[in-house]
């Protein structure tokens, strides 16, 4: 597809299918990036100026909340964590199974992660498991989209409602994703967008997004992603962190919002072709859960082991096709989880499915005879095994 105008086109037919595909895309806006790029160096602004407030305007609207523009994910979920006030001590409910930046966040404000397991078919925070391991010390509970599909939002909230627990969503990998219409990250008390070049929704580089539902969070989420500055430049009220978004990343990251819906229908679309190519075979495919569209970030299929798993990423990568698994580990199997303080309760799902995890090439921009490259390479590995 034409991924400046959304329509379809020809693309490769030959050579290796990435697992990734952020070159091509940033390819494909080479002419829009070059011309802002040379309208932010005409006007000399580097940071704070018109194109970072109007990236937060424009998100804060269509997400419905107020927005602070950061470097990362990472820094927007160690903000979140000092907003909300959570510090020493306080236990933070998430899943096992996410990126290490949402424990990491907690525990570099001193507080405890407390990892629970994942509901088997959304791979999202399991509600049930997150209310038994509520303590008297819980503070917040941090629900992680992922793959692009949003956690149960509508328990959690309850759940958090009635502990009086804050709640900050991780939605690094589902922008543009919703739960019952409401978009990622407006259900929470803050929502954290990783803007990193290969998400669904990225810059250059490196960024990230702050999405408060209270506009009274605000001037706090500025300060701490501006070493603590509230507007003056040799004043610094509070400790916080160099974490602001580049001008020129602004400018790339609000031209790609308005392209978002149409890459979204895109890879619902992939996501389509593959899971009625795999009808037949032996594989678990993901989808909607009830009210939540999947909007297909990475496209996770479950092997029955993890023997076939390895052997079908073997297969595919000699044919030239890279699988990802998102991800080999839990976060409380890292080895940077020996020096932090954590809990971890039973999580035999997650540990069940991610060695089974083999998540397959899907982008806006991997083209209609790609997307049939990997259909049919997985039917051969199938019927080579008989
Ligand atoms: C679930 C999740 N949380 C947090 C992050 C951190 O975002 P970033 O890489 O922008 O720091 C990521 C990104 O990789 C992620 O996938």
């Amino acid at each position: 597809m034409n991924i400046l105008t959304a329509g379809p086109t020809a693309g490769p037919t030959a050579g290796p299918i990435s697992g990734e595909f952020h070159a091509r895309r940033v390819q494909g806006l080479k002419a829009e990036v070059l011309r802002l790029v040379e309208e932010v160096i005409v006007e000399g602004v580097y940071h704070g100026g018109r194109r970072v407030r109007e990236l937060e305007v424009v998100a804060g609207e269509r997400w419905g909340g107020h927005a602070a523009a950061t470097s990362s994910g990472t820094m927007a979920l160690e903000c979140a964590v000092r907003a909300l006030g959570i510090g020493m001590g306080d236990e933070v409910i998430m899943p096992a199974l996410t990126f290490v930046s949402t424990a990491f966040a907690v525990a570099a404000a001193g507080a405890v992660p407390v990892f629970v397991d994942i509901d088997p078919h959304t791979r999202t925070l399991d509600p049930a498991a997150a209310a038994a391991a509520l303590t008297p010390r819980t503070r917040a509970v941090i629900p992680v989209h992922m793959h692009g599909l949003m956690a149960d939002m509508t328990a959690i909230r309850t759940l958090a409602d009635r502990h009086d627990l804050a709640v900050i969503e991780d939605c690094a990998q589902a922008a543009g994703a919703t739960d019952t219409d409401r978009p990622a990250g407006s259900i929470g008390d803050i929502g954290c967008f990783s803007m990193w070049v290969g998400k669904n929704l990225g810059g250059l580089a490196d960024g990230g997004l702050l999405l408060a539902r209270d506009p009274a969070l605000l001037p706090m989420l500025r300060k701490l992603t501006d070493l603590g500055r509230d507007g003056e430049r040799n004043v610094h009220h509070l400790r916080g962190s160099r974490g602001r978004m580049g001008e020129i990343d602004a400018a790339v990251i609000r031209h790609q919002l308005d392209l978002l819906p149409a890459w979204t229908d895109r890879r619902r679309t992939l996501a389509a072709r593959y899971t009625d190519a795999f009808a037949t075979l032996p594989v678990g495919t993901p989808g909607d859960a009830d009210k939540r569209p999947h909007t297909y970030y990475k496209y996770p299929l479950t092997m029955p082991d993890s023997a076939t798993a390895g052997s079908l990423t073997a297969h595919l990568s000699r044919t030239g096709i890279t699988t990802e698994q998102v991800y080999p580990y839990a976060v409380p199997q890292q080895p940077a989880l020996r020096g932090i303080t954590h809990r971890t309760a039973d999580i035999p799902v997650t540990l069940g499915l991610l060695p089974r995890t083999v998540c397959l090439p899907l982008a806006p921009e991997l083209t209609d005879e790609e997307a049939d490259r990997v259909t049919d390479a997985v039917h051969a590995f199938h019927s080579a095994r008989g």
